[in-house]
């Protein structure tokens, strides 16, 4: 027999009803949040020892006078969270390859081509708006890859969001394997990211801008906290060699805050490992 509304008593009806408006008012609880940016793998090559310069500039190390080769990027956004208040004071690090397709990272086998100018990395402290700024390249494919930038994001010394920016509209993209993990299309949009020409640069320099929503609820955060931090990788807790320079630097955006501090960093060489 199926079980038709005319079977129900008034009692069971009244339950029926008062679960449905719970179940509406949770929705509702939920109405007003953000989507979620996804997470995708930090990936082999968190840099495993840090460059002496780990400030907001991946194109000039240090003092040096000659930049990195590639195409000049200025890489802006927001971390904000589930109600899209602004995340401040939180670091955020990037890593990505050289010109080249080479990591920063000894067990990378395109090590010994790496633009020595490039420096591969670098971290950002959140302002009191969660903005941050780097100026970069435009990220290159390399051997089973497309082109990305990783990304970082702790909070009280501890990694709390790892995930990576690809170049929207770009071919390789709807066949790379991590970018294919996130499987609702709508959700992989939240990664992808226009590099547009920045106006009125005569050194064709690019624009790119990526917010960051963090998890729904605290509890995601907390459940997803690695024993990684600022210069350490997920893969291998502890820290290994000397880090960055500590102290303020580097370029900043206009209003934003302090460049990148020092810390512990790097940790012992791995052995190659596939790309990601
Ligand atoms: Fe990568």
């Amino acid at each position: 027999m199926s079980f038709t509304p005319q079977h129900w008593s008034r009692r069971q009806f009244l339950q029926t009803t008062a679960f449905a408006a719970a179940a509406w008012n949770v929705r509702g609880a939920f109405a007003d949040q953000l989507t979620a940016t996804p997470r995708l793998t930090e990936g082999p090559f968190y840099p495993d020892k840090l460059p002496l310069d780990t400030d907001n500039d991946l194109l000039v190390i240090n003092d040096s006078i000659t930049p990195a080769v590639g195409e000049i990027t200025h890489l802006t956004g927001k971390i904000v969270g589930p109600t899209g208040q602004p995340i401040r004071n939180a670091f955020i690090e990037i890593w990505q390859v050289d010109n080249n397709g080479a990591y920063l990272h000894t067990g990378d086998s395109r090590h010994d081509q790496l633009d020595k100018n490039f420096q591969g990395y670098g971290r950002f402290l959140t302002d009191s708006q969660g903005r941050y700024y780097f100026r970069t390249i435009k990220p290159v494919p390399y051997p089973g890859r497309t082109p990305h930038i990783h990304v970082g994001v702790s909070q009280h010394g501890k990694r709390v969001f790892t995930t990576q920016i690809l170049i929207k509209g770009h071919p390789q993209n709807d066949r790379d394997g991590v970018f294919r993990d996130v499987e609702d299309p709508k959700l992989r949009e939240l990664l992808l990211v226009d590099f547009n020409p920045l106006p009125d640069s005569k050194m064709g320099e690019l624009a790119a801008n990526f917010d960051i929503v963090l998890g729904r609820t605290p509890a995601d955060t907390e459940h997803d906290e690695k024993p990684s931090g600022i210069g350490k990788s997920e893969r291998e807790s502890g820290g290994g060699g000397p880090g960055g320079r500590g102290g303020p630097g580097g370029r900043r955006g206009p209003g934003l805050g302090p460049g990148g501090t020092g810390g512990p960093g790097g940790r012992p060489p791995g052995g190659p490992r596939p790309p990601q």
